[in-house]
């Protein structure tokens, strides 16, 4: 192996940029050329690429986003357009491709060597946190950090006029984040897609604190809950009872701002480690964090299995806030 290829793809999650720099730098001192590829598999398509060097990757471990920039692409959804990203690759000379992202991301992967025999390590990065086989992904503790922040300051508000809120928090099929946020943040209540809350539950927790004295209640609602987002559970809520509400989305401000010490410290691991498994001659694999230490999982392991929600976390919570 000569020459390996690094790609960002699907949603962006902070941490990305001190993965890359872990990749090239690792690479470099392995004596590997890196090939940065722009726009994911957008721009792999498109043949967007350029040598990554020592300086390429200065100045960025703690900058959110990601410099390779990140993309969606349909066309790779397709066997024709797979077809056209192995032929990029091999024109481009890639011995073997690191792809830095979450579900849609290793499923692209997966596919590249299945089809191609393009040897692929994906690297988990999603806010959501919703891939098997790594104890966190890289962005999530941002993403956490940052909602929680938001938490204290809406408490302070939802204090101050007695109300009560619906904040709604990211996580299109999973509720890590918002069964972290809403354990670190006191919420009255976590509605997380893992656990059914039907309206009269969610409606009977805020009228028993209230009658048990609480003025204000903060409700954190992951936007992949079964009953809706946060604007549909208050107008479902307040349907049942009139009941004064406010409604934040937290939204897109998750994704971004600099990564927490932990992202950096997991993406630097993780980036070093999916250059030392290419090396190593392992392909198709995920290079994951799990019980402290770094750990190569099947791609398809990690979205076949499920990794659960802590359960215990989630009842604490509730009875810490009751
Ligand atoms: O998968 C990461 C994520 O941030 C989800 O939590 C969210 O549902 C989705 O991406 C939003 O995607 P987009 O930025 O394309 O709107």
């Amino acid at each position: 192996m000569k020459t390996i290829g690094v790609l960002t793809s699907g949603g962006d999650a902070s941490g990305m940029n001190a993965c890359l720099r872990a990749v090239v730098r690792r690479a470099l001192w392995r004596d590997l050329r890196v090939l940065g590829i722009r726009r994911g598999y957008v721009g792999l398509l498109k043949g967007e690429a350029g040598l990554l060097n020592h300086s390429s990757v200065s100045n960025i471990i703690h900058v959110g986003g990601t410099i390779l920039k990140t993309g969606r692409s349909a066309e790779f959804y397709e066997p024709a357009g797979r077809i056209a990203a192995a032929e990029q690759l091999r024109g481009l000379g890639v011995d073997g491709l690191i792809a830095i992202g979450g579900d849609g991301t290793f499923h692209g992967a997966h596919a590249l060597w299945e089809e191609h025999r393009i040897p692929v390590i994906g690297v988990p990065a999603t806010i959501d946190n919703d891939v098997y086989g790594t104890d966190a992904t890289i962005g999530y503790n941002t993403a956490v950090s940052v909602a929680v922040e938001a938490i204290d300051r809406i408490r302070d508000t939802a204090a101050a006029h007695d109300r009560l809120f619906f904040v709604e928090v990211m996580g299109r099929q999973a509720g890590f984040i918002a069964l972290q946020v809403g354990a670190a943040g006191g919420a009255e209540m976590m509605l997380l897609p893992e656990v059914h809350s039907s309206m009269e539950d969610i409606y009977k927790t805020i009228t028993d604190g209230i009658a048990r004295g609480k003025t204000s209640s903060i409700v954190v609602v992951a936007e992949g809950d079964e009953e809706g987002g946060a604007l549909e559970i208050a107008r479902k809520v307040q349907a049942l009872g009139a009941l004064e509400c406010r409604v934040c989305i937290l939204g897109h401000t998750q994704r971004g701002g600099p990564p927490t010490s932990d992202d950096r410290i997991l993406a630097s691991r993780l980036g070093a480690h999916a250059v030392d498994a290419l090396l190593a001659g392992e392909c198709d694999k995920m290079a994951g964090w799990a019980g402290g230490k770094a750990v190569l999982v099947p791609l398809p392991d990690t979205w076949e299995k499920r990794k659960p929600i802590d359960r215990e976390l989630y009842v604490l919570a509730q009875v810490l806030a009751s």
